[in-house]
């Protein structure tokens, strides 16, 4: 018994450790944002560069979507278990850019989630018209695969 007190004290030491760091969010993989849109982001390399495919499911013009390619950049410095990224999609089908940054969390359930903002800039004629030209919003993402 007396010996077990050591052993039961490391454990517990051990244990305890563990619940404090949350469990890390992996950007790589496919997810789907409260828009239904979902996007694919490729394994993350050892720069922290990252590249995927998204597939909008609202436009100005929702007739000719088509899946876009995106680039970014995820922070690998430390803590990297729920960490920020951004990155643009060049849209296609359209004169538009979006950029978004964010952060990959897990929640009090253990499920991934990233929270972003975005910017929309759409193309406009003329100078005139440059006040209406970015919109700005936010979306969550949950993982699909
Ligand atoms: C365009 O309309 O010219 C391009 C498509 C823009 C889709 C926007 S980007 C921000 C928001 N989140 C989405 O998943 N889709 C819209």
């Amino acid at each position: 018994m007396v010996q077990a007190t050591p052993l039961l004290l490391v454990l517990s030491l051990a244990l305890g450790a563990h619940s404090l760091s949350p469990r890390k969010c992996n950007l790589t993989g496919t997810w789907k944002n409260d828009l239904g849109s979902n996007m694919t982001i490729l394994p993350v390399d050892e720069k922290g560069n990252l590249a995927g495919l998204y597939n909008t499911s609202v436009a100005d013009n929702s007739s000719k979507i088509h899946q876009s390619p995106l680039l970014g950049f995820q922070k690998l410095t430390n803590p990297i278990h729920q960490p920020t990224f951004g990155f643009t999609v060049n849209w296609t089908f359209s004169d538009s850019i979006t950029v978004f940054t964010g952060q990959c969390f897990v929640d009090k359930h253990g499920k991934e989630v990233l929270k972003t903002t975005w910017l929309l800039r759409l193309h406009v004629n003329n100078i005139e018209d440059d006040w209406k030209a970015t919109r700005i919003g936010t979306n969550v993402f949950t993982r699909l695969k």
